[in-house]
């Protein structure tokens, strides 16, 4: 079967306006401004006050149909990455349907934490390269401040909340549009990173509240060196298997968890920082959100280009990781 090229055709983001500092962490946890920036490069974060993921994920998907000039019945299929739904069930994807209006597309949620968007965008792609749909919304969408624990400076630091989406649809051009991927799990990192309580384990009780076992846990050590290795090396892999040096690779989009494992996967890849999108200072580690966020943000101030050559390469619980290989072909957003 001849496989069709599925490309991104609009892309967009929302966050909201509340910006928490680390000057403001610094009275809430003993930590300090140069601690966060030193071992993170993070300078602040977005927490959104009042409504849930849904609402951050339908901002995004209205600026996505604006942007392409689509209505919201055109869309077959919606598909939501997110660690933090607005409830258990239903899908917060069903939910963003609804609000949206979008009655012919059927929706649903992944759960694969930081490398949601990417897991999502895979699952995206290969309905639009099978032939099935042509009109594919992609959104990462996370409410972190929802399961941060703000008495725990080694987490609560560290995450912030933000929605953004891709339109995936098919394309003749040959040399442009989503050219490989690969993907890796490996659920023995299940317990260096997990929410301990409100799943079928350990139901919601008294107990559970006051152990607080509804945020999120992280042995942050143990994350960060399996972290580096697992972006870096899918991201390498995907590198020799397209036969790319550095010289090819116009972006590379990694997820923004720390800014010394963005480093250190760049240098892996011999890519110069100019050439690695970074936006871990303003906003935080927004899960799902942080590579779509990029891509929009760049492309909007018109510095991601038509015909440039992308690598999007995350890691998170699971444990997940896996990279994504593009030719941008979207027009100058600028
Ligand atoms: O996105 C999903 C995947 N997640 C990740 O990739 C995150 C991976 N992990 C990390 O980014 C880092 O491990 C952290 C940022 C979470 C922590 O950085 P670290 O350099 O690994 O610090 P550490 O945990 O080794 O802690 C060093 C010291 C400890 O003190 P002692 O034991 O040496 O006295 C901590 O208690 O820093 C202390 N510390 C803090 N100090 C001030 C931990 N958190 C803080 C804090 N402010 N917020």
């Amino acid at each position: 079967m001849e496989l069709q090229r599925a490309t991104i055709t609009a892309v967009a983001h929302y966050v909201p306006d509340k910006i928490l500092s680390n000057k403001d962490l610094e009275k809430m946890v003993d930590t300090s401004d140069d601690w966060i920036v030193t071992r993170t490069g993070i300078r602040e974060r977005r927490i959104l006050e009042h409504g849930a993921t849904s609402d951050m994920a339908v901002q995004a998907a209205q600026r996505v149909l604006a942007n392409r000039g689509i209505s919201a019945e055109e869309l077959d299929l919606i598909i939501v990455a997110t660690i933090t739904s607005d409830m258990v069930f239903p899908a917060t994807a069903c939910l963003v349907q609804a609000k949206l209006g979008a009655w012919n597309a059927w929706a649903f949620d992944i759960n694969a934490a930081c490398s949601g968007f990417l897991y999502a965008l895979s699952v995206g792609t290969r309905f639009v390269e099978s032939g099935v749909h042509t009109k594919v919304l992609v959104i990462g969408a996370d409410k972190m401040s929802s399961i941060t624990d703000y008495t725990d400076r080694t987490t609560c630091i560290l995450f912030g909340d933000a929605a953004a989406a891709v339109l995936l649809e098919p394309t003749d051009e040959k040399e442009l549009g989503i050219l490989d991927q690969k993907f890796y799990s490996d659920g023995r990192g299940a317990e260096f990173l997990h929410m301990k309580a409100g799943g079928s384990l350990r139901p919601a009780s008294h107990e559970t509240v006051e152990k607080r076992m509804h945020y999120l846990y992280q042995d942050g050590k143990s994350v960060f060196k399996v972290a580096v290795k697992g972006m870096s090396d899918v991201a390498v892999e995907i590198m020799e298997r397209n036969k790319l040096t550095y010289k090819d690779i116009d972006w590379l989009v990694p997820h923004q968890a720390n800014l010394r494992i963005v480093d250190a996967t760049a240098e892996r890849m011999g890519i110069d920082r100019s050439k690695v999108m970074i936006n871990i200072e303003k906003y935080g580690n927004t899960t799902a959100a942080t590579i779509p966020l990029c891509l929009s943000e760049w492309w909007h101030k018109g510095l991601l280009k038509r015909g440039h050559s992308v690598i999007l390469a995350a890691f998170g619980a699971g444990y997940t990781w896996g990279a994504m290989y593009l030719k941008w072909s979207l027009e100058n957003g600028k």
